[in-house]
């Protein structure tokens, strides 16, 4: 299947490792120019390198999307590596899991901070570029923890939150051509949760209540982020893709 994406750019947040840098080698593939931004401004790099080696084109740029001011120097850095924006995939995230009266204010500040003010201003800092032709995709990362998890207030919180944010946006967005979704990923088997000394017992766990009987990888959140991006996805917009084998709740 054609995506239409070749030529089109896409700026990933988050996407030194994990599922934003698997996102980022789908769309390179694609035919994208990706924009590899991330707290971890050498992993952003070595991540961009890596798609420049396979025959993509990439650049990595160190950014924290808590910062207006980093964001739109990122968005500045795309436009003149690329000359346009077309995609912003807000897929930076992070968890700071603790029962809430065990949950500093940090910890809760940081979550929402990173999730939602992060999608804030990337958004506010690549729409316009998005705006100038017509065009654009916007796919926010959610979690199936919108639902709720315990020792997850702050995720959940926050998680939920983009849903919200989400539908508001493709309220203001469609009629400029940009079209707003999110994704909400169930349990995706990242390198860094192999990592996890309990990894086997959570892969356990986790097939047992998903509908499909094995754990998501970072590509099944990728090709979803991509149909979201792509041509076919037009007539979709203010929706949450659930990538999570069947599991709600
Ligand atoms: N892995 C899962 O099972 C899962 C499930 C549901 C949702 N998600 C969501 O998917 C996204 C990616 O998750 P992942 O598992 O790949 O995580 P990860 O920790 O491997 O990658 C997240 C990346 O975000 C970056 N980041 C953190 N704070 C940042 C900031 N302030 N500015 C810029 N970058 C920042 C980190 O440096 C890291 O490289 C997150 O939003 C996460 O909440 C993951």
């Amino acid at each position: 299947m054609d995506l239409g994406l070749q030529n089109r750019v896409a700026i990933v947040t988050g996407s030194a490792r994990g599922i934003g840098a698997e996102t980022a080698r789908f769309l390179a593939r694609e035919g994208m120019a990706v924009v590899i931004t991330d707290l971890d401004g050498d992993g952003a790099a070595a991540t961009a390198a890596q798609i420049v080696a396979a025959g993509g084109r990439a650049i990595g740029t160190a950014c924290d999307v808590r910062r207006e001011a980093p964001v739109r120097q990122m968005v500045a850095a795309a436009r003149e590596a690329f000359g346009r924006v077309d995609v912003l995939v807000n897929n930076a995230g992070l968890v700071k899991d603790r029962t809430l009266l065990k949950m500093d204010e940090a910890d809760w500040d940081l979550v929402l901070d990173v999730t939602l003010k992060g999608a804030f201003h990337c958004c506010r800092a690549a729409l316009p570029l998005m705006h100038e032709n017509g065009w654009g995709r916007v796919v926010n990362i959610s979690s199936r923890a919108l639902f709720g998890n315990p020792g997850q207030a702050n995720y959940s919180a926050a998680k939920a939150g983009i849903v919200g944010f989400t539908r508001a946006l493709a309220m203001e967005q469609g009629r400029k051509g940009v079209t707003v979704n999110a994704i909400a990923p169930g349990f995706i088997e990242t390198d860094y949760i192999k990592s996890l000394p309990n990894f086997d017992t959570i892969v356990e766990n986790v097939k047992a209540k998903n509908l499909v009987p094995f754990a998501g990888q970072p590509g099944d959140v990728a090709g979803a982020v991509a149909f979201l991006a792509s041509e076919h996805a037009r007539y979709i917009t203010g929706t949450t893709l659930y990538v999570t084998g069947g599991r709600y709740g």
